[in-house]
This record gives structure tokens, sequence and C-alpha cells, in this order.
């Protein structure tokens, strides 16, 4: 479905000089792959995103939130709706007990790796794993992202959501349906906000588990290269998706500038000018050998999203 003129114009004017109209989507991914979208709308607030939703959800328009891009693979022939960037919404306060409990207010937009910072900086103990874990909170918390031993739902004490109507409620610990890799959040909602829970800890022993956190990250994973992590989920607590793709061979294999990275598995690189298409072609060749080598379906972790592209 395209939007119409006056659809746009209406948008525009709900959430004024933060619309962008048929930009390419790999400026948005941390890929670098993907085609046009049609509208990218950034409220600056929760007030703008709840109206922009409410009119959205009138109109029956199709929309998607997007948080930093670091975890999808948008299409070659882009996005049909709107994607909703939450980058604006940037609170992060902490409230301390004293010496004891940091309760941290995050919102959606904030990078991970700022609160990962800005804890461990302050004495606050528990999610060092998560050094270096690319884009948003809000983007952690629906995928539930983790490294190491921690996962996000872990340190999470209530997630604050946004309706498709707008109006706001809380999910609190008890009532997660967190898995690996993923949240349940109810159809339609938006996580806007989340409260994340920390003990203190001794400074040395904070700086000591980043150190393990960074030199895992960057002895076993590309650095600096266009990706979107971990292609695949591992298909289960023993089993690595990177490991079995790389016994199986794969490291180097490319299609066009799409690779499977030399240094770990379960990464496919672009080394310039990948397509989704050579992207999609990779992840079927490696799923259709695992099926046969080994018998397992591996589940993609990215999100592929947008339009998929047609002959005409
Ligand atoms: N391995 C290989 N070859 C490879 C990659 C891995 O033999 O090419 C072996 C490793 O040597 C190790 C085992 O497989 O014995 C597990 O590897 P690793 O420690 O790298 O962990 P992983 O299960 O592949 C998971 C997460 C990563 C996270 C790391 C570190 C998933 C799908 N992946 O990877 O998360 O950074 O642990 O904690 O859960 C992501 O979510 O995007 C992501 C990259």
């Amino acid at each position: 479905m395209r939007l119409t003129p006056p659809q746009i114009k209406e948008i525009e004017g709900l959430i004024p000089g933060r619309v962008l109209r048929e930009v390419p989507l790999r400026r948005f991914s941390s890929f670098k792959i993907g085609g046009p979208a049609d509208l990218i709308a950034e409220p600056a607030g929760l007030y703008d995103l709840s109206r922009l939703l409410i009119y959205l959800h009138d109109e029956k328009i199709p929309r998607t939130i997007l948080g930093a891009g670091t975890n999808i693979l948008f299409h070659d022939a882009g996005f049909r709706g709107v994607l909703v960037k939450t980058s604006s919404l940037t609170r992060l306060d902490f409230q301390s007990d004293g010496l004891h409990t940091a309760k941290i207010t995050v919102s959606a937009g904030v990078p991970l790796s700022r609160l990962v910072t800005r804890a461990c900086e302050s004495g606050w103990t528990g999610i060092e794993d998560l050094w270096g874990i690319p884009g948003s909170f809000g983007g952690a918390v629906v995928t539930n992202a983790g490294a190491g031993e921690v996962s996000t739902a872990d340190v999470l004490q209530s997630i604050r959501l946004l309706s498709e109507l707008g109006e706001p409620s809380n999910i609190d610990r008890k009532d997660f349906q967190a898995g690996y890799r993923s949240m349940q959040i109810p159809k339609g909602s938006v996580v806007v906000e989340g409260i994340v829970q920390l003990p203190h800890g001794d400074a040395e022993a904070i700086e000591s588990r980043l150190s393990v956190a960074r030199e895992r990250r960057k002895g076993s994973q590309p650095w600096g290269l266009a990706s979107a992590g971990c292609v695949f989920k591992n298909p289960s607590g023993e089993k690595s998706a990177g490991e079995i793709i790389d016994r199986l061979g794969f490291k180097g294999m490319a299609v066009g500038d799409a690779q499977v990275s030399e240094v770990h598995a379960n990464f496919i690189i672009n080394r310039e000018k990948a397509r989704a298409a050579d992207v999609l072609e990779l992840v079927e060749r490696i799923r259709t050998r695992v099926r046969e080598e080994e018998g397992i379906d591996l589940e993609l972790e990215i999100r592929v999203l947008g339009e998929e592209p047609t002959d005409d």
C-alpha cells in the first residue's frame, strides 16, 4: 500500500521537521543494505509518538518500529508504509537507594552501549557482558539481546508500552514472557521505556568483566564491518549456529558482496555493495546444508523487513 500525498502531509503536520521521504534504507541499517522507505518518521517524544501511532492506526497505514537498525535486513525494494524511529526517546535516569541498588529508567532510543558504559562507570554491576552489542535499548528489549551470561530481560524490572491507540501501560517482571532472544510484547504495542535494576559492584571486578567481554567480542567477531550481528539463533544452549556453519565449510563463501565472515561463521558481512537478495541466497544455502547434514532447521535471528522485489 502506497501512502497518499494527503496522508504524508498529515504525518508531516503531526511531527514537523521529523519526516524523511523516499530515503534509502541502507543509511539506516548496520548491514548498509536496503531500498527506499516511503517514509521514516522520528517523533520528538512520547506525546508525538502517541499521536502518530493513533493516526497510523486510524488510517490503517502499515508501520514498523525502527531502533538503531542493527538486527535488520531491509529488502532491496524498500519499505511501503512508515518506519517509526525511536532515536529521539533518550531518557537515561539513574536513581539509587544509597549505595546498594540503582533503578535506571531507559528510553527505547538510548543506545544500549550508552546504558552499559554509564552503569559501569557509576559502579553498578550485572550488564558488563552486554558490552559491544550494537543497537538501541528498545531493540535489546524486544529481541532480549544478550551475550555471555546475560540477556536484557535478566536485569529488567518493568517495560513501559504504548498501544497502537497511544495508550500507555506497564508490564512487570513477573509477567514477562521472555525467552532466548525473544520477548512477548502485546501485538501492535511499542516499547518506549524500561526500568533496569542493578546492584552496586566493586569497580575492579566491573572493569575485569568488561575487559573479558571486550576481548571475547573483538577476538571472535568481525569488528567494524557492515553486518547485522548473528544471522541465526543458536539451535540450543549446547549447539552454536556459528560452530555448525563453520564446520560445514561456509567461512568466506560469498554471493555477490555478501560473505560469510572469516572470523565468525554466524555473521554475514556486506563487503561493499551486497543486496538483500545476495544475503538471502547465502542464508538459503546455509539453511539447506545444515538441514541436510545436521537435521537442524536454523531459525533467523535477524529480522527481514520490507517489500520483496517483483520481476515486473
Ligand atoms: N565457533 C566456531 N566457529 C565460528 C563461530 C563459533 O567454531 O565461526 C565456536 C566457538 O569457538 C565456541 C562456540 O562456537 O566454541 C560458540 O561461539 P561464541 O562464543 O562466539 O558464541 P555464539 O553462540 O556463536 C552467542 C551469541 C552472540 C554473542 C556471543 C558471545 C547467538 C545467536 N549469538 O554467539 O550474539 O555475542 O554468544 O556471548 O545467541 C547476536 O545476537 O547478534 C550475537 C552475535
